[in-house]
């Protein structure tokens, strides 16, 4: 059973004029196989830095504390041997791949992370399964990656990839954004399948507690400010969609 630890992960990004932004101020998380825990925070408050850092995006640099799978120092892994390792990405912003068709993005991605090809006699089948569950035409295996995709298309297209690489850990940085109801739901029932096979730690951001009627969370972590300001479980997040952030920015603001 893995287990992600980010012990007071702190975090600056570089700006083009090669200045150094503090963004995350001392962030410390324990993510198991089989937990899933929430991020919630209000804009700004460097959910998405977190979830960059831990993958490895060159624009942000660590300067303190460190991030461990099981065992093994996360920090001093190329991007690639964090996927490797066992650790999924899904983007707040999929980024488009020209040239690239969805069938052998993820055909690569899932050779690159098993360090085989998959059997051609199963792929195919698999991959059709994956899309089917997760509502996508099967025409748009053919499509390259997040061109012309529609905002729910696209994360759709992440789900079906977390669901073919099976990751240790998967952090999901706002899944839910810009889906309408039917959509959420689809994605979510695919969160949900991942975290029932109990194989993988899931770190879901999010913004809004809607998706949080579809996927409970064990451990709910409020955010602000670049640090981890209160932590409960599902009851919290019922309280957040009660009361706001105001609370917790006034107080971050007052400590600044
Ligand atoms: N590449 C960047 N250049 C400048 N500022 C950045 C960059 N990335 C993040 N920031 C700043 O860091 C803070 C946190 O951003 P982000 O991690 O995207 O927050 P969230 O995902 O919680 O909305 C914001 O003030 C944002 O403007
Ligand atoms: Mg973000």
């Amino acid at each position: 059973m893995s287990t992600l630890q980010i012990r007071d992960l702190q975090v600056s990004v570089k700006l083009p004029d090669g200045a150094r932004k503090p963004i995350l101020a001392g962030v410390t998380l324990t993510v198991r196989a089989g937990e899933t825990h929430a991020i919630m925070g209000p804009n700004g408050s460097g959910k998405s830095t977190l979830a960059y850092s831990v993958a490895g995006h060159p624009r942000y640099e660590i300067t303190g504390g460190e991030v461990v799978l099981d065992g093994e120092d996360v920090l001093a892994m190329s991007v690639d041997e964090r996927a490797r390792a066992g650790m999924f990405l899904a983007m707040q912003y999929p980024v488009e791949v020209p040239g690239v068709s969805v069938a052998n993005f993820l055909r690569t991605a899932k050779t690159a992370v098993d360090g085989e090809a998959p059997k051609l006699r199963t792929w195919a089948g698999e991959l059709r399964g994956a899309m089917e569950r997760l509502h996508m035409d099967p025409a748009m295996a053919q499509r390259n990656v997040n061109e012309g995709f529609s905002g729910g298309e696209k994360k759709r297209h992440e789900i079906v990839q977390m669901e073919l690489l099976r990751p240790k850990v998967a952090i999901l940085d706002e899944t839910d954004s810009g889906l309408d109801v039917d959509a959420l739901r689809v994605v979510s029932e695919g969160v949900n399948r991942v975290r029932d096979t109990g194989e993988t730690g899931l770190l879901l951001i999010t913004h809004y507690t809607r998706i949080l009627r579809y996927i409970k969370p064990d451990f709910v972590h409020v955010f602000v400010a670049g640090r981890i300001v209160e932590e409960g479980g599902p009851e919290l997040a019922d309280k957040l969609e009660a009361e706001g952030y105001e609370r917790y920015t006034a107080a971050a603001a007052a400590r600044d």
